[in-house]
């Protein structure tokens, strides 16, 4: 409740006739650029402009917050958000709790060192301190690999602040989504970092955005996502932010 509170959030209106003119209240954790983060004190990134596309297509009027990460979770689950989108893999474990919209980008988790490191893979991070934000699918591979009491995993409330960590020297390395590692590695030169990537432990995922189970929001949302996906909106959007034509077939799998 306090998180929700100290949080800011934006109104954007989808078109004039959303159904009964009730604002849908969106969540997400501002704090995983590029797909969503604070810019001049607004929420900006890939997911906000998917976002914004997609409800515009739907008709629906909405309103994106910046809950944070676990109470985003939280607050689907007590349907005071009526939907999440903030880079959320599906998976098994989060559909019993959630509903997702058709997957809209394909990730997989990678390794964020110092440059210089002999970390070469998940297999090196035996025995080193790792940081992951916490309830993410970085922690998640991690205790599938080392179990789930590793003392070495430190787990952050944002993403943010696991990076930090490792500028800081109190971590070895970060588990984090490839685009939001490459991204800050790229654009933090003077860091001196290199990401390093394993196929073999971890696994391909997919995003969705997240509803209450039984939300009658998915089907109007899946219905408008295809849209953009067919109509060119979303690869628009795509190479905005990421410079370069996107795979539409990963999509569709
Ligand atoms: N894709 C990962 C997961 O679902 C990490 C997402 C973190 N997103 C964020 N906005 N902090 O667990």
């Amino acid at each position: 409740m306090l998180a929700l509170a100290a949080c800011g959030s934006q109104s954007t209106s989808g078109s004039e006739g959303g159904s009964k003119n009730e604002k849908l209240v969106v969540g997400t954790d501002a704090a995983y650029a590029p797909f969503e983060y604070l810019k001049d004190g607004k929420i900006v990134g890939f997911d906000a402009d998917l976002l914004k596309a997609v409800m515009k297509e739907a008709k629906l009027k909405y309103e994106l917050k910046n809950t944070g990460w676990e109470p985003l979770f939280a607050s689907l689950k007590s349907e005071q958000v009526q939907a999440g989108i903030s880079a959320i893999t599906i998976n098994d474990k989060r559909k019993q709790t959630y509903d997702f919209s058709s997957p809209y980008f394909e990730s997989i988790n990678k390794i964020l060192v110092k440059e210089g490191s002999p970390i070469k893979g998940v297999d090196d991070l035996k025995g080193k301190k790792v940081s992951v934000q916490n309830g993410t699918t970085g922690q998640d591979a991690l205790e599938k690999k080392f179990g789930k009491g590793d003392a070495n995993v430190k787990k952050y409330e944002t993403n943010v602040l696991a990076i930090q960590a490792l500028l800081n020297g109190e971590v070895d390395a970060v588990v984090a989504d490839n685009t939001v590692v490459d991204e800050y590695a790229k654009n933090n030169p003077d860091k001196k970092l290199t990401v390093v990537d394993d196929k073999t432990n971890f696994e391909s995922e997919y995003y969705g955005i997240a509803f209450p189970k039984g939300s009658e929001n998915k089907k109007k949302i899946d219905k408008a996502l295809k849209t953009v996906i067919d109509n060119g909106t979303y690869s628009k959007v795509y190479k905005k932010w990421f410079k370069v034509e996107p795979n539409l077939d990963a999509l569709k799998k």
